[in-house]
């Protein structure tokens, strides 16, 4: 059965976020589509984390991150936010600015967040994070992800 819930999976689009932390000196980022908006009032959305994801441990409540919505050109930072190298690398490419929150500057989107729940789910967590500030380009093109790959 779960062959087949995976070929359900696989026909879902599914938006693609890079998620962004840091604690200290450790800055993280990794691509992210299991991601909803999970209440109005307050602005809320949830994020679902896998418990050996090297940015995991670095969330906690109170602490910030962002959920930076890729646009449809943005496959390359996709594919390195999901790759082998990961922590201070992933920083090296493309068009980052470090704040308070490390965020990808020239996504569609970016959620500003404060983690208010952390619930374990099986292999993963389920982050929620009240939406403290956002920018938008205005823009209405986001990259999609299906059928394991992108859609160009
Ligand atoms: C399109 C796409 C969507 C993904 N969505 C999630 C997700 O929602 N949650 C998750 O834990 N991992 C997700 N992953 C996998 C992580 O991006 C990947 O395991 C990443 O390398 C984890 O970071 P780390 O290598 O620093 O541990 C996704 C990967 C891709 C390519």
């Amino acid at each position: 059965m779960k062959e087949k819930f995976l070929e359900v999976l696989r026909t879902t689009k599914q938006n693609v976020f890079v998620l962004a932390a840091e604690s200290g000196s450790q800055r993280h980022a990794m691509t992210v589509s299991s991601v909803f908006s999970a209440s109005l009032e307050p602005m809320s959305m949830a994020v679902s984390v896998n418990q050996n994801a090297s940015l995991h441990d670095i969330l906690t409540i109170d602490s910030k991150f962002s959920l930076n919505l890729l646009a449809s050109d943005q496959i390359e930072i996709a594919e390195i936010c999901s790759g082998t190298e990961e922590g201070q690398i992933r920083f090296e490419h493309s068009d980052w600015e470090f704040s308070e929150i490390p965020y990808l500057k020239s996504a569609q989107s970016n959620l500003f967040c404060i983690c208010r729940k952390i619930v374990p789910l099986y292999s993963h967590s389920l982050v929620i994070g009240e939406v403290e500030n956002l920018s938008h380009s205005g823009k209405m093109n986001p990259l999609i992800y299906q059928d394991g790959k992108y859609e160009t």
